[in-house]
């Protein structure tokens, strides 16, 4: 049973809750730490409004789900490789994560979740999509389903990091671009099994999936580009508004996301930590 002190309110029809009465700058009881996993496992994204937390306390909230992933393409780039900032100035041309995508796809062992902090938001614009990939594998027809079971897809960084991506000059929040870099590719399938449900999810994205095992990018194209436009269809996503303090917090396992890049003259600073996760199967 939940503790009462928990309220959770839907913001969308099949993905995303907030919680109201945690906070998170406190060392949270077993009991309530049980309580909003439960709440993240049944609505994929959940968020929190109204925090202060500072790294410490970000970081030991992040522990409570896991070991903290260190992202290899931002490691180096700031100070503590356990923290990635995202932080958009006004003249940048990119942002991160402005393609639907879960994240870090590339890595044999990509990360289960993710908790993103704001600490500064523009008075409007700067929302983050999410998308549940649950839905979008159970709308599938038959049919489809049965032509992409056993299938698998190669994953590959060479988008958003190295210096072929060239994402360093246009945005404020750099990636690894020197020469020693080296592209990372996983082959994933295309419908996996979340280890924590067990439910079907459609497992591709924009921003790393680049072909199926056994074909070409170019005979992949049209069946890739059908199953990532169908993941975010409107109705398996929600849209989150950002006021400074606000968290968010994906099962990166069955969500895609994008941040969209709307926020005109404004600043944009967050912090993100990652949770470690397990091979896709
Ligand atoms: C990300 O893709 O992790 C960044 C999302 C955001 O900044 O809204």
């Amino acid at each position: 049973m939940r503790n009462a002190k928990i309220e959770v309110r839907p913001i969308a029809g099949t993905i995303g809750a907030e919680i109201h009465g945690v906070d998170i700058s406190k060392t949270l009881d077993d009991a309530t730490v049980g309580d909003i996993r439960k709440v993240l496992l049944d609505h994929c994204v959940i968020f929190f409004r109204d925090q202060s937390i500072d790294i410490p306390q970000h970081k030991a909230f992040a522990r409570r789900f896991g070991e903290i992933f260190i992202h290899p393409n931002y490691k180096g780039t700031g100070p503590d490789p356990e923290i990635v900032g995202i932080r958009r100035e006004p003249g940048d041309t990119k942002i991160v994560g402005e393609e639907w995508h879960a994240d870090t796809t590339m890595s044999a062992l990509p990360p289960m979740g993710a908790i993103l902090y704001a600490l500064e938001v523009p008075p409007y614009g700067g929302d983050t999509l999410f998308a549940n990939q649950y839905q979008a594998y159970e709308a599938l027809s038959d049919g489809m389903k049965k032509l992409i079971s056993g299938l698998k897809a190669y994953h590959s960084d060479r988008k958003v990091a190295g210096p072929q991506a060239n994402m360093n000059a246009h945005r404020s929040t750099k990636v690894r671009e020197d020469a020693d870099w080296k592209e990372t590719v996983s082959l994933h399938p295309v419908v996996v099994t979340h280890p924590e449900t067990g439910r079907k999810l459609l497992y591709v994205n924009h921003s790393y999936t680049t072909h199926f095992e056994g074909m070409t990018e170019a005979e992949s194209k049209p069946l890739l580009n059908f199953l990532l436009e169908h993941g975010h269809r409107p109705e398996f996503t929600c849209r989150f508004r950002w006021e400074k303090g606000s968290i968010a917090f994906w099962d990166n396992r069955v969500c895609k996301h994008l941040a969209i890049h709307d926020a005109g003259p404004w600043r944009r600073e967050m912090r993100r930590i990652q949770i470690a996760g397990v091979r896709p199967v």
